[in-house]
C-alpha cells in the first residue's frame, strides 16, 4: 500500500535513484558492508573501498578468516575504525553461529556487533525486502522538515517521533526503495543547508516548506565545543628502522599503529621527553622537526608535532615494534600518523 507521500517519493526514485555498487546487489553481505561503510561517510568516499573490499573478502567467511590488521588496513581511511573492528568481529560469529548467512532475523541481527537500530532497518529492508522503517541523519532531517517537527531530533521524544513517522508511512513490500529513496531525496535534494525544495517531488506536501522552517529543521540539541589538544610525538629511526606502538585493541583508533606521542603543555619539543617517559617508559631527545599535523576528530581537534628522536634505551612492551620504513604502508595507521610517515 501506497500513500500520497510514499507513491510520489517512488515515482521519484524510479527515475532519480543514483547507481551505487550495492544497488541491485543480492548479497546480504554487501549490503551490510555498504551500510556500516556509509555511516558518517558520503557515498562517493565508500564506492572505492567498498569495491576493494569485496575484491579482498567476498564472503562473510572470507572476512571471518582474516586478520583485524589486515581488516583494518583495509579500512584506512574510512575513520572510525571501531565499525571495521565491529564488522570483523560480526562476521566471525555469522560465520560460526549462522553458517556464513546473514541471518534474516532482527533480533538475530540486533544482537550481532555494530549493528544498531539504523543498521537493523537498513539491512532488513534492502538486504531482505522486508517491512522495517530506518531513521538515518538524511532521513532524520528529511521527516523533520516534511512535519515540521519542532521537537530536538536527537533526544529521545524527537527520535521516538522521527521513528514513528518513517514506520507511518512506509509502503508495504517497497521498504527498501522507500527508505533508499529518502536517503538519496536527503542527499541530494533535502540538503542540510540551502534545500532544493523546487526540485523536492514532496514539496506540496511539506509543512517546513509551508511554514518557511525548513533551515531550521531538524532542531537540534546545542553543541558542546570540542577541546582541542595538543600532542608530541617522536620518530625515532634505526637502521631503516623505525619505532612504532600499538594502540589497545578498544576504543579511538584500537588496534592501530602511531608514534610514540603524549600530550604536551607548553612547548612541544620541550615536552617530548616527558610525553614518551609516560606514556611509554622510555626517554628521548628531540631533533629537529618532522612536520605539524592537525585533525578533527567528532569530540576533540589534535595537533600534533613529530620531531625526529634519539632513544638510549627503548622499553621492551608487547605494544612497541621496530618496523622496516619500506613496510609501514601494511601498518594500519590513523590519518594523522599516516601523515607523518609519509614524510619520512
Ligand atoms: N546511506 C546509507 N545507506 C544508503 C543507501 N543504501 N543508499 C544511499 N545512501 C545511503
Amino acid at each position: 500500500m501506497t500513500d500520497n507521500l510514499s507513491s510520489r517519493l517512488l515515482a521519484w526514485y524510479r527515475l532519480n535513484a543514483r547507481s551505487m555498487p550495492w544497488r541491485g546487489h543480492p548479497d546480504p553481505y554487501a549490503v551490510w558492508v555498504s551500510e556500516i561503510m556509509l555511516q558518517q561517510t558520503r557515498v562517493e568516499t565508500v564506492i572505492p573501498y567498498f569495491e576493494k573490499w569485496m575484491a579482498r573478502f567476498p564472503t562473510v567467511t572470507a572476512l571471518a578468516k582474516a586478520s583485524e590488521q589486515e581488516v583494518l588496513n583495509q579500512w584506512e581511511g574510512l575513520g572510525y575504525y571501531s565499525r571495521a573492528r565491529n564488522l570483523h568481529k560480526a562476521a566471525k560469529i555469522v560465520a560460526e553461529k549462522y553458517n556464513g548467512e546473514l541471518p534474516r532475523d532482527l533480533d538475530a541481527l540486533r544482537g550481532l556487533p555494530g549493528i544498531g537500530r539504523y543498521t537493523v532497518g537498513a539491512i532488513a529492508s534492502i538486504a531482505f525486502g522486508m517491512d522495517e522503517p530506518t531513521l538515518d541523519g538524511n532521513l532524520r532531517r528529511v521527516f523533520a522538515r516534511l512535519f515540521d517537527v519542532s521537537e530536538p531530533a536527537d533526544a529521545p521524544k524527537g527520535e521516538k517521533l522521527l521513528w514513528d513517522l518513517a514506520a507511518e508511512h512506509l509502503p508495504k513490500g517497497q521498504a527498501g526503495d522507500y527508505n533508499q529513496a529518502l536517503m538519496d531525496l536527503g542527499a541530494t535534494i533535502c540538503l542540510p543547508k540551502n534545500p532544493r525544495c523546487l526540485l523536492c517531488p514532496l514539496t506540496e506536501l511539506c509543512a517546513a516548506r509551508e511554514a518557511g522552517t525548513q533551515e531550521l529543521r531538524p532542531v537540534l540539541k546545542p553543541k558542546k565545543e570540542t577541546p582541542h589538544v595538543v600532542h608530541a610525538a617522536a620518530v625515532i629511526v634505526r637502521e631503516g628502522k623505525v619505532l612504532l606502538a600499538q594502540r589497545p585493541s578498544e576504543g579511538l583508533l584500537g588496534g592501530m599503529w602511531e608514534f610514540p606521542n603524549g600530550p604536551v603543555a607548553g612547548d612541544p619539543a620541550e615536552g617530548l621527553a616527558q610525553a614518551v617517559e609516560t606514556g611509554y617508559g622510555f626517554q628521548v631527545q628531540a631533533g629537529e622537526t618532522v612536520g605539524v599535523v592537525q585533525h578533527a576528530y567528532t569530540h576533540f581537534k589534535i595537533t600534533v608535532h613529530a620531531f625526529r628522536a634519539e632513544a638510549a634505551r627503548v622499553s621492551r612492551r608487547p605494544n612497541l615494534q621496530w618496523v622496516p620504513i619500506a613496510e609501514l604502508e601494511n601498518y594500519p595507521m590513523g590519518k594523522v600518523d599516516r601523515q607523518i610517515a609519509r614524510k619520512l
